[in-house]
């Protein structure tokens, strides 16, 4: 079973074009040598700008969002193959920002997820339970409906083309982290649910990981990766993170 490491920065709807611009030059040498794929998802108009930037270093770039549609009459939307074209070879999917804030259903996020498989990118397909639904005892009935809603789209073969992120709602952004233990039980369910798939998918976490605690998250034998939101915005930071995958 070989899974290659992958760090992802969410660098979400923050910088401005300079800052972008400085934040990807200045991660480049930080990462050199680090054992793990390097991606960072710079917010869109900026992504023509990273991508020339990072062009000729082993960081890649992905998107945040994109259509399910192939490109037409869409107003306001970015299609996959338009992120292609732009540079970039990953694009997020389903984050909980845009299932709660914008009202994404987990069919939409399997429909985006089937786009950007169509246009040759790499889809992170993120899932994850709130806390009233942790304390309801729900948590894995609502992993497996997300998961599951990606499943019914693809064929199995196919599957092991994507990659999962595990975050659960209540660790994003607030400086809360799932415990080692909560983290790993997630994530061998949620292998387990992918097991037709085969052993190579990905499965990422986020939800605060920090320099201080990836290497303990990493660690452990289900988890492939990180999806860094805040530390991805610091280049020390994020490198240390990605230090620490190995
Ligand atoms: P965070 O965000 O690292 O700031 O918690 C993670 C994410 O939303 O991807």
């Amino acid at each position: 079973m070989s899974r290659q490491p992958l760090v992802v920065g969410n660098w979400k709807m923050n910088g401005r074009r300079a800052e972008a611009r400085r934040l990807s030059a200045a991660l480049v040498p930080l990462v050199k040598g680090v054992a793990t794929e390097v991606v960072v998802c710079p917010p869109f108009p900026y992504l023509v700008d990273v991508a020339d930037q990072l062009q000729s270093s082993l960081v890649k770039v992905g998107a945040q969002n994109c259509s399910d549609h192939a490109p037409g009459a869409f107003t306001g939307e970015v299609a996959a193959e338009m992120l292609v074209d732009a540079g970039c070879h990953y694009v997020i999917v389903g984050h909980s920002e845009r299932r709660t804030l914008y009202q994404e259903a987990s069919s939409l996020v399997a429909g985006k997820a089937q786009a950007a498989i169509a246009a040759g990118l790499v889809p992170i397909v993120c899932f994850g339970e709130t806390l009233e639904e942790r304390d309801a005892g729900t948590t894995e009935k609502v992993l497996a409906e997300q998961v599951t809603a990606i499943q019914r789209q693809f064929e199995p073969a196919l599957i092991e083309k994507l990659v999962f992120a595990y975050e659960p709602v209540w660790a994003i952004g607030t400086g809360v982290t799932a415990s080692p233990e909560q983290v790993e039980v997630a994530h061998r369910f949620v292998r387990g649910l992918l097991a037709e798939a085969g052993e190579t998918v990905r499965i990422l976490y986020g939800g605060s990981v920090k320099p201080g605690n990836a290497a303990e998250l990493f660690s452990l034998e289900n988890v492939d990766g990180g999806l860094i939101g805040g530390a991805s915005l610091d280049e020390h930071s994020f490198a240390a993170i990605c230090q620490a995958m190995g």
